[in-house]
C-alpha cells in the first residue's frame, strides 16, 4: 500500500511538473531534463509554431547597415534557424531578442552558417588538412573555427564534408578528406569532437554537420549535383562508413545531400535517412535538407508538384526545410488532410528543440559582444593554423636534393600564385579576409633575408597573353633556383566547380616548359583544391611541393620547408592520377579477375603520385612485420610491430599506414584497404616502434549489402609500405 501511494506521489509529482503553470514552464527550466523540456514544449505548441522550427532562411545577403532593420523585419520572430553570413553578434542578439521577446513562446533561433576550413583564421582546405594524417591537430582547428565562430553568433556549422570522393574533377574533393573510408572516419570524428568539445551548451562550441548524406561524392563525371550510381554493396563498405563514424562520435546534425542515389534522391531517401541513420544508428540529432533540396525533388522526377516533394521529403527523414520554405507552404495542409501524420512533425521538432537545449540556447540566448580583435586571428588559432598547414604540405618530388634551399641561394620566384593572397584561402573561406593572407613572396622574403629574390608574375592563371614569358625568362636567367608557383584559383573547386581535365591551363604549363629550357633547378609550388594531372610537367621539375590552399598563414608553411626550418611530412589522401583519363583511379580498387591485364594501350595504367605518397627529408628504413601470433579466433586480439628508424641526419615525422587484404571473402574485397594509421616523431638515428593491435571484428570484417557486419574465417594479410604478414582467423 505504501509503495503505491509512494508510486502515484511520483507520478503526480511528474505530471506535474510537466504541466506546470505559463508563469514557470518545465521547458523554461535550466535544471528540468533536456527530455521533459522538449515534451513539455512541443505540448504547448501550435502547428505552425512548429512548421517554423523546421525552417531556416538566410539572412544577410545584403548587410548594407541601411537594409539589416528592413531584412530583419522580414524574419518572422518564430523562425527556427537562419544561415547567417554576418559577423557582428549584436546583430544576431537583436535577432534572437526579437526571437525571445516578440514569440509567444520564446525559442530562440539556431543560428548556423558554412564555416567549413575556419572562420576568419581560416586554415587548409579539408583535402589539404587529411594529408596531416593528424586528426588532433584538426581537432583543434575545427576548436578554433568553434570558437570563433560562438562569439561571433554562429551556433552551427555546416561541417565537416565527409564524402568519400575518388574522382578529382569534382570541384568538392577540396572540402573532403579525400578517397578512403577509413580516413574519411578518422577526420569525421575528430571534426565533430572539435567542434562540439565535451559539451554543447560551453560557449565554445558549435553543432557539426555531417554531409552530405549519402554518397555525393560518387557524382557521375565529376559534376556536380548529379546522379550517382551507387550499389548497396558500395554504399555500406565506402559511403555510410564515415557517417556512421561522426554520428557515433555525437555529430548534433546532418545534411541530406542534392543528389540522386541510384534512382532514389537523397532528400527523398527513407532507407538511407530513416531505415540507417534513425532506426539502424539511433541517430537522434536532425536532419536538415541541403539548399532547396526538397523542391528541387521536382526537378529531380520524384514530385509533381511542391507539396508532393514536402510529403516526400518529410516523410523520408528530413526534418528541417533549408531555403525553399516549402515545409511552411505546405506542411500544416499535410497534416489537416491526414498525408502526414502529427507524429513525424512532432519527431522533427523535437529533434530540433532538443539540439536548441543541448546547445543551451534557451538559457543562454545572447552571446557576448567582445571586440573583433579580442575574437579573431588570435595568436594561438594562428599557431594551430600554421601547425596544421604545415603538416598538410606534401613533399611530392626532390631530385638530387634540391630541396632545402641554401639561405643565401639567388632566387627567382615566379608564376601568378606568387604575390596572391586571395586564392591562397580556398573556397568556402567564411569571413577570411585576403588582406590577412602572408603570400608566398612575402614569406620567402622573410624567411631568406640573405638570399636576392626576384620575381616576375609570368602569365595569369589562364589565357593565352604569354608576353610574360619575357620577363620571367629573364628574372630566371639572373638566378641559381627558379621558385615557380602555379595553381588553381579559389573558384575552381568547391561547389559547382568541376573540371573536364585536372591538369593546369595550358599557359601555366607553357611557362613552365619555357622556364625548363634555362637548365636551372626548378622547384615548383602547387596551390590547388584538388589532385592535378602533372603528368606533362613533372619530368621538367626538380622539386614539387603540394601546399593546397593553406589558408590564412599562407606562404610561411611552404617557405619554411624550402629553407629546412621545417622537414615536410604531408602524405596525399588522395591519388594524383598520371592522366585525367585514367579517372577514377584509386588505390582501393576492388580485386579484378584478370590482375595483370586490363592496362590502357596508351599510357601507363599507374598513377603518378599514389595514395599515402609523401617525401621526408630525411630517410626511414622500415624493419620487418612482428605479430604476436599468426592464428587467432574471431575474439582474440592480435598485436603487429614494425620498427622504423630515421636513418638520415635530421629529425622527421614519419606516417605509419596499416593495410588489410582479406584475399577470399564472399563479397570482393579492396586489393587494400587501409584499417589504421599513426604519425610518429622518430629523432634521427632513432627507431621507432609502430603498433596495431588487430580486433577482428573492427578491422578484419567487412559491411554486407543489408549492412550486417560480417567476419568471416580465412587467411588475411597486414601490410605496411612493401612489407606484409599473413595471419589466420578461425572460428
Ligand atoms: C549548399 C552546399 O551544398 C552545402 O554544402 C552548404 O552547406 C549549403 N549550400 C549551405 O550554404
Amino acid at each position: 500500500m505504501i509503495l503505491v501511494i509512494f508510486i502515484l506521489l511520483i507520478v503526480v509529482s511528474c505530471t506535474s511538473s510537466e504541466n506546470r503553470d505559463d508563469e514557470s514552464p518545465v521547458y523554461k527550466d535550466k535544471n528540468a531534463p533536456i527530455e521533459s523540456r522538449v515534451r513539455d514544449l512541443i505540448g504547448r505548441m501550435t502547428i505552425e509554431e512548429k512548421i517554423y522550427q523546421l525552417t531556416q532562411v538566410a539572412f544577410g545577403k545584403n548587410m548594407n547597415i541601411n537594409n539589416i532593420g528592413g531584412e530583419m523585419d522580414k524574419i518572422p520572430p518564430e523562425m527556427g534557424s537562419i544561415i547567417y553570413v554576418n559577423q557582428d553578434p549584436a546583430v544576431r542578439n537583436a535577432l534572437q531578442k526579437k526571437a525571445i521577446e516578440d514569440s509567444r513562446l520564446g525559442i530562440p533561433i539556431l543560428f548556423a552558417n558554412d564555416i567549413i576550413h575556419g572562420f576568419k583564421t581560416i586554415y587548409p582546405i579539408s583535402l589539404g588538412q587529411a594529408c596531416s594524417w593528424n586528426p588532433e591537430i584538426v581537432k583543434q582547428a575545427c576548436a578554433v573555427a568553434a570558437k570563433e565562430s560562438r562569439s561571433s553568433g554562429i551556433d552551427w556549422t555546416f561541417s565537416p564534408m565527409v564524402d568519400v570522393a575518388r574522382d578529382p574533377r569534382w570541384g568538392r574533393v577540396a572540402e573532403g578528406y579525400g578517397e578512403d573510408p577509413y580516413a574519411n572516419a578518422v577526420f569525421s570524428i575528430a571534426s565533430v569532437q572539435g567542434y562540439q568539445g565535451d559539451d554543447l551548451g560551453d560557449e565554445n562550441t558549435i553543432a557539426a554537420c555531417l554531409k552530405h548524406y549519402v554518397g555525393y561524392g560518387a557524382s557521375e563525371g565529376g559534376r556536380d549535383y548529379v546522379y550517382t550510381e551507387i550499389s548497396k554493396q558500395t554504399l555500406w563498405d565506402t559511403y555510410l562508413p564515415p557517417f556512421e563514424a561522426g554520428v557515433n562520435a555525437g555529430a548534433a546534425t546532418i545534411m541530406s545531400g542534392f543528389h540522386d542515389i541510384s534512382g532514389v534522391p537523397a532528400s527523398a531517401n527513407y532507407y538511407t535517412l530513416t531505415e540507417v541513420l534513425k532506426e539502424k544508428w539511433g541517430f537522434n540529432g536532425f536532419v536538415v535538407s541541403d539548399w532547396n533540396s526538397v523542391k528541387q525533388l521536382r526537378s529531380q522526377g520524384v514530385a509533381g508538384s511542391d507539396r508532393e516533394a514536402t510529403l516526400k521529403a518529410i516523410t523520408a527523414g528530413v526534418d528541417m526545410d533549408m531555403a525553399d520554405g516549402l515545409y511552411l507552404e505546405n506542411v500544416a495542409e499535410l497534416i489537416k488532410d491526414g498525408s502526414l501524420p502529427v507524429a513525424r512533425l512532432d519527431d522533427a521538432v523535437s529533434r530540433v528543440l532538443r539540439l536548441k537545449f543541448q546547445l543551451a540556447l534557451f538559457d543562454r540566448p545572447y552571446v557576448l559582444e567582445v571586440p573583433e580583435e579580442e575574437r579573431y586571428l588570435l595568436p594561438e588559432y594562428l599557431l594551430v593554423a600554421e601547425k596544421l598547414a604545415e603538416e598538410s604540405t606534401v613533399l611530392l618530388k626532390n631530385e638530387h636534393k634540391t630541396l632545402p634551399i641554401s639561405k643565401k641561394a639567388s632566387l627567382a620566384i615566379i608564376g601568378p600564385m606568387a604575390k596572391e593572397q586571395e586564392n591562397l584561402l580556398g573556397s568556402w573561406s567564411a569571413h577570411g579576409e585576403a588582406k590577412d593572407v602572408i603570400s608566398i613572396y612575402e614569406a620567402m622574403q622573410q624567411e631568406f633575408p640573405d638570399s636576392k629574390i626576384i620575381y616576375a608574375k609570368g602569365c595569369d592563371f589562364e589565357g593565352i597573353d604569354k608576353t610574360g614569358f619575357s620577363e620571367a625568362l629573364n628574372v630566371a636567367r639572373k638566378a641559381e633556383i627558379v621558385v615557380l608557383c602555379l595553381g588553381e584559383k579559389n573558384s575552381w573547386s568547391g561547389e559547382n566547380a568541376s573540371r573536364s581535365t585536372i591538369s593546369l591551363p595550358e599557359i601555366q604549363e607553357d611557362l613552365l616548359t619555357e622556364l625548363s629550357r634555362l637548365n636551372k633547378p626548378i622547384v615548383l609550388l602547387l596551390t590547388n583544391g584538388r589532385p592535378l594531372e602533372l603528368g606533362r610537367i613533372e619530368p621538367h621539375c626538380q622539386s614539387i611541393v603540394e601546399m593546397w590552399q593553406p589558408g590564412v598563414v599562407g606562404g610561411n608553411p611552404v617557405a619554411g620547408i624550402i629553407s629546412g626550418r621545417i622537414n615536410p611530412s604531408g602524405k596525399l589522401a588522395m591519388t594524383f592520377p598520371f592522366a585525367t583519363g585514367q579517372i577514377p583511379i584509386y588505390y582501393n580498387m576492388r580485386q579484378q579477375g584478370r590482375p595483370r591485364s586490363g592496362k590502357y594501350q596508351d599510357i601507363t595504367t599507374e598513377p603518378l603520385f599514389e595514395f599515402t605518397h609523401g617525401l621526408s627529408y630525411t630517410s626511414f628504413k622500415y624493419g620487418e612485420l612482428k605479430a604476436d601470433k599468426d592464428t587467432i579466433t574471431k575474439t582474440e586480439k592480435l598485436v603487429i610491430d614494425i620498427s622504423v628508424s630515421n636513418i638520415g641526419d635530421r629529425d622527421g615525422a614519419e606516417v605509419v599506414h596499416w593495410f588489410v587484404t582479406d584475399p577470399v571473402s564472399t563479397v570482393s574485397r579492396p586489393v587494400k584497404e587501409l584499417r589504421y594509421f599513426e604519425k610518429q616523431m622518430i629523432r634521427a638515428g632513432q627507431a621507432n616502434v609502430f603498433r596495431f593491435e588487430i580486433d577482428p571484428m573492427r578491422d578484419l570484417s567487412y559491411v554486407d549489402e543489408l549492412g550486417n557486419r560480417m567476419l568471416e574465417s580465412g587467411e588475411y594479410y597486414i601490410s605496411v609500405n612493401n612489407k606484409k604478414v599473413k595471419i589466420s582467423l578461425i572460428d
